[in-house]
């Protein structure tokens, strides 16, 4: 991409956190997604927005829904697509960070999508290369398309309750709506870009958890409340957004055990059928069944956990696509059906 076109782009050159995009940019992605759910549904669901586009995969971290998501979004947009487990990478022979990835740009990059234990690596990153980074994932601190995609599939269920087409509706859906996010925000990256990007469009987030399941502060986060006690909040929220006990990560030393967690914390048969009638259930994945979510509140209606799953190739194409496509030089926001010219229909 021209230093020009990124100059025009909404999104900037990379996407490295929630907080960047404000909500007009959450807005951009959402409606831009749109067109790629669409697509989606074709029979040969594939365009050529990114023919000639390379785009690779970094991934030093474990993971299936988001490293398969923007794979299969990236293959849609025909790019071509690269994969580097660290893991099996020359990493292991002592090659650095910085000289792995400077020589993955040396073969000539478009995009690189990156997951990483540590925060901020995808930041050092952004400044050692000139393709744009998209932050799949770093530490605790962010994970900014899990949230855009969850933003998406609330407005989408709530789209379709009222009969309507997601497309035609605007951000205004998420105005005073009210979201619990429960569990384990201390170790949480998707916690850190969902709050930002539900409360960016206006929703009033209540955050549930036990103390020590807290960041130390939660001053600046831009939540409604905080509550110790989910049986007081589950009756009062349109959407239950599940957080997964990061035992990798140590959440286990916070805690007596995950069994008492799930006493307190868990959603259950019992507390799910005390959610108002339509609320949501949804969780990031992977999930932890029995111990935050269990296994027939996984299984129920409301649950959306396998749309969230679904509707994140859609999102992961939009973002690849104004990152790296035609939409890196919009000044404007096409309407559907210029967009889907747009995308090589
Ligand atoms: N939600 C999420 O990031 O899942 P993965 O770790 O499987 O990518």
């Amino acid at each position: 991409m021209s230093a020009d076109a990124a100059d025009h782009a909404r999104l900037g050159r990379h996407l490295l956190a929630v907080a960047d995009l404000g909500a007009e940019g959450i807005e951009e992605v959402l409606r831009v997604a749109d067109a790629f759910v669409e697509v989606g549904r074709r029979q040969i669901p594939k365009v050529p927005a990114l023919r000639g586009r390379t785009v690779v995969m970094l991934f030093a971290e474990e993971s299936t829904r988001t490293r398969l998501s923007f794979e299969t979004a990236a293959r849609r947009l025909s790019a071509d697509v690269l994969t580097l487990p660290m893991a099996s990478s020359s990493m292991k022979k002592g090659e650095s960070l910085r000289d792995t990835v400077e020589t993955v740009a040396a073969m000539g990059v478009d995009g690189l999508v990156v997951r990483h234990p540590d925060a901020g690596a995808p930041y050092q990153i952004a400044q050692w290369v000139e393709a744009s980074v998209v932050n799949a994932g770093d530490g605790w601190h962010e994970h900014p398309t899990q949230a855009l995609l969850d933003c998406y599939t609330v407005r989408q269920v709530l789209a379709e309750r009222a009969g309507r087409d997601p497309a035609s509706v605007g951000m205004e859906c998420f105005a005073g709506l009210r979201v619990a996010v429960v569990g384990d925000v201390r170790h949480s990256r998707v916690a850190r870009s969902e709050i930002w990007a539900l409360a960016a469009l206006g929703a009033e987030v209540t955050v549930v958890a036990p103390a020590s399941l807290l960041p130390t502060t939660l001053q600046g986060w831009p939540v409604a409340a905080v509550s110790h006690d989910l049986d007081a909040v589950l009756g009062t929220v349109d959407v239950c957004y599940l957080l997964r006990l990061q035992l990798e990560r140590g959440a286990e030393a916070f805690l007596p055990s995950p069994r008492e967690y799930a006493a307190g914390y868990g959603l259950t048969a019992r507390r799910a059928s005390r959610l108002k009638d339509g609320a949501l259930v949804m969780h990031p994945g992977p999930m932890n069944r029995g111990v935050e979510i269990a296994d027939e509140v996984a299984n129920l209606p409301q649950s959306t956990v396998l749309r969230q799953v679904a509707n994140g190739v859609a999102v992961r194409m939009a973002v690849l696509f104004i990152l790296l496509g035609a939409g890196s030089s919009a000044t404007e926001l096409p309407e559907q059906d210029e967009l889907l010219r747009a995308v090589g229909e």
